[in-house]
């Protein structure tokens, strides 16, 4: 399509910031994306007067200002503050491991008793003196065994589906573990909850007179004809899947969200509980009322239920796998990319890489440089 100087393929976050830079330069753009929402992943829904986050818990920190500015334009923030509970069993325990959950557990007071404690158990648990060979040995050699059996080892092998000792020990190297009582999940400067929900944040980069949006439309029902019509595309896809899989498929993590209003007003008393056993199949439950502390319907609450899933084909692709088997076979599409000018690939299935929201804004500021620095 000779008008357009962009096609961008996904209404995502990348999408929505790369469309929004290029049309505040004069640029022409077209969005296309296959689900009938815009926003991606971070989709929110107005449902009995709260927002309801529609693809999981999403919660807005960096300590980048920069970044904080820039989504600012967009929403005011609330000052919530990610503090999840994990239910094992029935016993509640702070999370993240800091000092409340030490506490709980061994009875403990002061951060040299529960320093003790971990070294203890770490002792016990005769790790040997080589580095950690798999999550399970990594988790231990962090945190001790207690905290591992209760509160790592189900949520762990439930959320990636394959055994602790299994799992490559990186996942879990930067774990927060913190000797004070302070259950903020984030050590970032700034934190918070858009009032009015993330979705205006994607209408607002998106509703510029030189952009354009279509949902509801597949890039890959005619891939051929986009790329011979648009100059140049931003492609927020899956890689693997733009190159026809011929190198392969990259791995990816599902999940499936289960949904329901209860007629209570207060379900759980906290946003997020994270439910740590193996036998419970669902990895947490979101009340989504307490991200806006309260706020809504008093006779009813919205709550969700989030099952990992393995993923096929056709399913929603959440998580890469970035394991080495991967990561490898990445490299080599991003070779594929690196041949096709016309394309640029962005965010978390473009780059197939785990980004959080203010990572995914960064990268697509750099591209955004990049792209503009060279062609004016
Ligand atoms: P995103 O997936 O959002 O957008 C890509 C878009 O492209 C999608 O809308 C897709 O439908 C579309 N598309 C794909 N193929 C297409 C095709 N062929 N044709 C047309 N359209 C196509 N981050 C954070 O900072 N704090 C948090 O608390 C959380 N929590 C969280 C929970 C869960 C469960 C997940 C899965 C993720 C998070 N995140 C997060 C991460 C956050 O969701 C992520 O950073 C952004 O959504 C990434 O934006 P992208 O634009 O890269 O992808």
């Amino acid at each position: 399509n000779e008008q357009y100087d962009y096609l961008v393929v996904g209404a995502g976050l990348f999408g929505a910031v790369f469309a929004h830079e290029a049309a505040l330069r004069g640029k022409r753009v077209k969005v296309i994306e296959k689900r009938d929402h815009i926003a991606g992943n971070i989709y929110t829904k107005e449902v009995a007067g709260i927002q309801v986050h529609q693809y999981g818990a999403h919660i807005f920190h960096t300590s980048d200002r920069e970044i904080w500015d820039y989504v600012n334009q967009f929403a005011e923030f609330n000052r919530y503050t990610n503090s999840p509970v994990a239910n094992y069993k029935g016993h509640m325990y702070n999370l993240p491991f800091n000092m409340n959950t030490f506490s709980e557990l061994w009875g403990v007071r002061t951060p040299a008793e529960a320093a003790a404690k971990i070294a203890e158990q770490r002792a016990a648990a005769n790790l040997g003196d080589h580095q950690p060979r798999n999550l399970e040995e990594q988790a231990i050699a962090l945190i001790g065994t207690d905290i591992y059996e209760k509160l790592i080892k189900g949520y762990t092998e439930k959320q990636w589906g394959q055994k602790a000792t299994d799992l490559p020990a990186f996942i879990i190297r930067r774990l927060p573990v913190r000797y004070t009582y302070d259950n903020n999940y984030f050590n970032d400067t700034y934190q918070g909850i858009p009032i009015g929900g993330y979705t205006q944040i994607v209408e607002k980069m998106l509703a510029h007179p030189e952009i354009t949006v279509e949902t509801s439309t597949d890039f890959f029902a005619h891939k051929a004809e986009y790329l011979a019509q648009y100059p140049k595309v931003v492609f927020t896809g899956m890689i693997d899947q733009f190159f026809d899989y011929q190198l392969g498929e990259l791995a990816y993590r599902s999940l499936r969200f289960e949904t329901e209003t209860v007629p209570v007003d207060n379900y759980q008393g906290n946003a997020v509980v994270n439910y740590t056993d193996a036998e419970t199949p669902y990895t947490r439950v979101i009340e989504h009322k307490h991200f806006e502390f309260g706020k809504g319907d008093a006779d009813q609450t919205v709550i969700t239920r989030e099952f990992p899933a393995n993923w096929q084909r056709g399913d929603e692709p959440y998580y890469p796998v970035n394991n080495q088997t991967n990561n490898t076979l990445y490299k080599q599409y991003a070779k594929l990319a690196a041949a096709e000018p016309q394309v640029i690939f962005g965010g978390r299935l473009g780059q197939y890489r785990y980004y959080d929201m203010h990572q995914v804004i960064h990268a697509a500021l750099v591209t955004v440089a990049s792209e503009f620095a060279t062609t004016k």
